[in-house]
C-alpha cells in the first residue's frame, strides 16, 4: 500500500481511508491516480478486516476533475483505449460502502467521483460543479446521468450546460450530500459514519448497497422482485439468526459475516 505516489491509503480500525494526494495539480485525476485509487479500493474490498471505505482530498480541494493537461491532445481512440473512464466503473463495482469526505472544490470528474460513492459528507466550504462545458466537452464519468437522477432535469441542465456551481448547503438541499459540517469536522464526521457502517452485519450491508443501487437502474416491479429475492436469501446467513436471537435476548449481536 505504501507504493502509491498519488494517493495515501491508511487503515483505521475497520475503515480504509484513501486520501487523493496531488496537491500541486489540485488533485486532478490523472490516469496514474485513477489506477492507484481503483487498486486501493479493490484491495480494501477484498480485505475481510475492512468494513467500509472513505475517500477524501484536502481541505482546499477534493478533486478538480480529470487531468486537463493529460487529456488535452488525446484523440477519441486514445480516450477509448486508455480505459480511463472505465476505471470509474471499477469504483461502482466495490461491494463495501464508500463515503466521500468532500471539502473545497469537487469539480468535473471530482464531482463525478463523489457521486460514484455511496454517501457524501461535505464541509461548509465544499463547492460542486461540472465545468466541462468551458473546455468544449461534457462530463464523461457519469455527470449527466447520476446528477440528473438526483437533482432532476432542470437544475442538472443548468449545472451541465451553464457551469452553475453549488455550495455545500445547496447540495444538501438538493439531496446531493448527506450532511454539511464545519471544515474542521468533515473528515472526522465521515470516518465516524464509516466506522458505524463497518460495525454492521457485512453480508446484509453488501446486499443493502446492491439493492439501493438497483433502484436507480430498474423499473419498480423488477426492483421489488429483486429486493424480495435477496431479502429471502439473507435468511440463509448466520448473521440473520444471530441478529434476531440477539434482539430477542436483549443483547448486542456479534456479526460473523457468514
Ligand atoms: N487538470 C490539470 N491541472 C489542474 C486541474 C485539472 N483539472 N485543475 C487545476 N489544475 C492545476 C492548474 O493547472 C495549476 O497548475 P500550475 O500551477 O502548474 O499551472 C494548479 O492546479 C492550480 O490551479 P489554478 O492556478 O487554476 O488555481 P485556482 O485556485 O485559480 O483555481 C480551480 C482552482 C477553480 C480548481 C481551477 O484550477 C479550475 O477551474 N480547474 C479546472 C476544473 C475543470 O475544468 N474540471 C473539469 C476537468 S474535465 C473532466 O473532469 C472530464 C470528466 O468528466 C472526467
Amino acid at each position: 500500500m505504501s507504493d502509491y505516489e498519488t494517493i495515501i491509503a491508511e487503515v483505521h480500525d475497520r475503515v480504509g481511508l484513501i486520501r487523493l494526494n496531488r496537491p500541486r495539480a489540485f488533485n486532478a485525476l490523472n490516469s496514474q491516480l485513477m489506477r492507484e485509487l481503483t487498486d486501493a479500493l479493490a484491495a480494501f474490498d477484498a480485505d475481510e478486516d475492512i468494513g467500509a471505505i472513505v475517500i477524501t482530498g484536502s481541505e482546499r480541494v477534493f478533486a478538480a476533475g480529470a487531468d486537463i493537461k493529460e487529456m488535452s491532445t488525446a484523440t477519441p481512440v486514445d480516450m477509448l483505449t486508455s480505459g480511463y473512464i472505465d476505471l470509474f466503473d471499477r469504483i461502482r463495482q466495490v461491494s463495501k460502502p464508500i463515503v466521500a469526505a468532500v471539502s473545497g472544490f469537487a469539480l468535473g470528474g471530482g464531482f463525478e467521483l463523489a457521486m460514484t460513492c455511496d454517501m457524501i459528507v461535505a464541509s461548509e466550504s465544499a463547492q460542486f460543479g461540472q465545468p466541462e462545458i468551458n473546455l468544449g466537452i461534457i462530463p464523461g464519468a457519469g455527470g449527466t446521468q447520476r446528477l440528473t437522477r438526483t437533482v432532476g432535469k432542470y437544475l442538472a441542465m443548468e449545472i451541465v450546460l451553464n457551469d452553475r456551481r453549488l455550495t455545500a448547503e445547496e447540495a444538501a438541499r438538493f439531496g446531493l450530500v448527506n450532511r454539511v459540517v464545519p471544515v474542521e469536522r468533515y473528515l472526522d464526521e465521515a470516518m465516524e459514519l464509516a466506522q458505524q457502517l463497518a460495525a454492521r452485519a457485512p453480508i446484509a450491508l453488501r446486499i443493502a448497497k446492491e439493492s439501493v443501487n438497483k433502484a436507480l437502474e430498474t423499473p419498480l416491479s423488477e426492483g421489488l422482485a429483486y429486493e424480495r429475492r435477496v431479502f429471502y436469501l439473507l435468511f440463509a446467513t448466520e448473521d440473520q439468526k444471530e441478529g434476531m436471537d440477539a434482539f430477542m435476548h436483549k443483547r448486542k449481536a456479534e456479526w460473523k459475516g457468514k
